[in-house]
């Protein structure tokens, strides 16, 4: 039966990617006080230690960091292994761990093509796949995906990331139903320009971007749009609002969307 009522993060038991910076880890800072467990993936020890501490001070019920490449297939055994050995299932699965490139196609390779759609897509179905049978064990168990609105509208300068934006949400839809069945449900997080480190760890860069510096909002108010929308049971959210324009502008009037970015090719 669908369930209505609010969704409780009380002591819920959560695994979450890319949480040493940025909406990671702002979400980790304001699901802890509600005395969650959290498992914490990502590359950089020193952050993720640091976070470990900061959130057992806000009553998170445990924390505890997961060293690794989220694209390496052992770090994502390890980090279901934990969640298996400590927990016994899974309520809250975050995919968030993201990177990026700018550059025209042509300018780039096909290193960074793939390491991209690796790190924003694969990285996500197969941590996904291995948690579906903790999830399916769960208390109210929900997916959320952390995709972007360059998976809505392509913008010249990021083929790599709009392609693995553009994957992730295709496949969040086509899995959402899916899922419905199993009483899981699937979130999917559009944020636009947000205000984290996300354009200094871009891993290759060919040039500037054509519209410079786009205005950005604070990633603790996109974590704190995430929380929200996970409470209410929301399947879509776009936390930043020129982005969500952006979004519906295309839907209908995708050709003015394309003469604007004509000019920027
Ligand atoms: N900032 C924006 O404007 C914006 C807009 C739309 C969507 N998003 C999406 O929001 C999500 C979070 O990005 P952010 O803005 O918070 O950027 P960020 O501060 O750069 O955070 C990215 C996180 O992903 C982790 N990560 C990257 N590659 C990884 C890998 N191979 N293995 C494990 N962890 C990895 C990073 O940790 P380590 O480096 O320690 O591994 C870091 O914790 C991403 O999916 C991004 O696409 C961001």
């Amino acid at each position: 039966m669908m369930k209505t009522g609010p969704r409780f993060l009380k002591d819920r038991c959560v695994l979450l990617t890319g949480a040493s910076s940025g909406i990671g880890r702002d979400l980790a800072l304001q699901i802890a006080p509600h005395g969650a467990r959290l498992l914490l993936v990502a590359r950089s020890q020193q952050p993720l230690n640091q976070l470990a501490e900061e959130l057992l001070a806000l009553g998170a019920g445990s924390a505890i960091p997961i060293v690794g490449d989220i694209t390496d297939p052992a770090t994502r055994a390890a980090a279901i292994s934990r969640v298996q050995q400590d927990w016994g299932n899974l309520d809250l699965l975050i995919n968030n761990a993201g990177v990026s490139a700018h550059g025209r196609f042509a300018d780039n390779d096909e290193q960074t093509l793939r390491k991209i759609l690796e790190v924003n897509f694969f990285a996500c179905t197969e941590l996904t796949r291995l948690a579906l049978p903790l999830l399916t064990a769960g208390r109210d168990p929900m997916i959320v995906n952390v995709g972007s609105i360059l998976g809505h509208r392509g913008l010249p300068h990021n083929s790599e990331y709009c392609a693995s934006k553009f994957a992730l949400r295709g496949w969040s839809e086509a899995i959402r139903p899916e899922l419905a069945r199993k009483q899981i449900d699937l979130l999917l997080v559009s944020p636009g320009t947000t205000e984290t480190n996300f354009f200094d760890h871009l891993i290759s860069k060919q040039g500037n971007s054509p519209w410079g510096k786009q205005k950005a909002i604070p990633s603790a108010q996109v974590a704190q749009q995430i929380i929200r929308a996970i409470q209410k049971r929301r399947h879509e959210i776009y936390p930043n609002w020129r982005g969500h324009a952006l979004v519906l502008l295309n839907r209908f009037c995708p050709r003015l969307v394309d003469a604007i970015m004509s000019r920027y090719g």
